[in-house]
């Protein structure tokens, strides 16, 4: 005698005894997202059918997901995408996970450039999906701007995104050791370098070090490594009166400010994140 196929409500009963097992907060609502990414149904679907029975391949495709969820890839990573701005993004291997908390670098930008009608130029030194450049982009639709990165993957994956966001003949990409080779003045540089210090990264969330990639997250021995190379090409690549902001880790504004005014700018603001952190430095040429 065949096992009879599990059903959705089953299915979701055995995700989430499998994720209160393994430790992980909130299973229920763990199990219930998982259900509706394998089968492609809305949330509210996997409640009000607990009955409907789950075809051979379903019964796969949950499987397979719980036990990558399991160990622990966030969601974003099974999927390949994530949400930034309102606007979606395509991840790679080569790729950061866009936080939310780095879209205080697209307000802060906005709040000190308010005409959107200006054609201004800007740089995203350490792209990755291209999430800041591209959210940027699409807030001042007669700018353009160069997006860096050392890793060619992620390069490749930020260009799929402007194409895919429709900004593509206004943003331009290079693999390049941040701005050495970057040539021409720009209104705002922007950057979100790695900066947990190397020591402090295994004791990072698995998420994190596992899937995020090395490059992205590792600022060097006090993890300020990235500020200090970046800094100073600042001077000649800031058009008068133009600013560079960037997110910093918790606790970096006194020691990232001191690098950027040894390099000859003059630090004139920080903006917090929606925990009431220091998130981004702002400073002027
Ligand atoms: C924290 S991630 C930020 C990615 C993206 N801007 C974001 O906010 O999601 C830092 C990025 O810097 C890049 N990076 C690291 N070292 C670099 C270097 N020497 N030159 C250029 N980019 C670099 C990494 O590959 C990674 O994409």
């Amino acid at each position: 005698m065949t096992e009879p196929h599990p059903t959705i409500g089953s299915a979701l009963d055995t995700a989430a005894a499998a994720f209160g097992a393994a430790g992980f907060d909130e299973p229920r609502r763990r199990a219930r997202r998982l259900l509706a990414t394998a089968l492609g149904l809305a949330a509210a679907e996997i409640f009000s059918r607990p009955e409907r029975p789950l075809a051979t391949a379903e019964e796969a495709r949950v499987a397979a997901l719980l036990q990558r969820l399991l160990a622990h890839e966030p969601l974003s990573r099974v999927l390949g995408r994530r949400e930034f701005w309102g606007l979606e993004f395509t991840l790679s291997a080569d790729t950061l996970d866009p936080r939310p908390d780095s879209e205080t670098i697209v307000e802060a930008v906005l709040v000190r450039l308010p005409d959107r009608e200006r054609p201004y130029r800007f740089l995203d030194l350490g792209t990755g999906t291209g999430c800041l450049l591209l959210a940027i982009l699409a807030e001042y639709r007669r700018a353009t701007g160069i997006g860096v990165d050392v890793a060619a993957g992620a390069v490749r994956t930020a260009r799929r995104n402007a194409e895919h966001l429709g900004v593509a003949r206004r943003a331009s990409f290079a693999v390049a050791d941040w701005a050495r080779a970057v040539q021409g003045e720009f209104d705002a540089v922007v950057a979100n370098p790695p900066y947990i210090a190397t020591p402090a990264i295994p004791a990072l969330p698995i998420e994190v070090r596992r899937y995020d990639p090395q490059r992205a997250l590792d600022g060097g021995a006090d993890g300020l490594a990235a500020y200090r190379a970046i800094a100073a090409d600042l001077p000649r690549l800031l058009v008068p009166g133009g600013f560079f902001a960037a997110e910093i880790g918790t606790g970096q504004a006194d020691a990232v400010a001191a690098i950027l005014a040894q390099a000859g700018l003059r630090v004139d603001g920080q903006v917090r994140d929606l925990a009431g952190i220091v998130r981004v430095l702002v400073a002027r040429r």
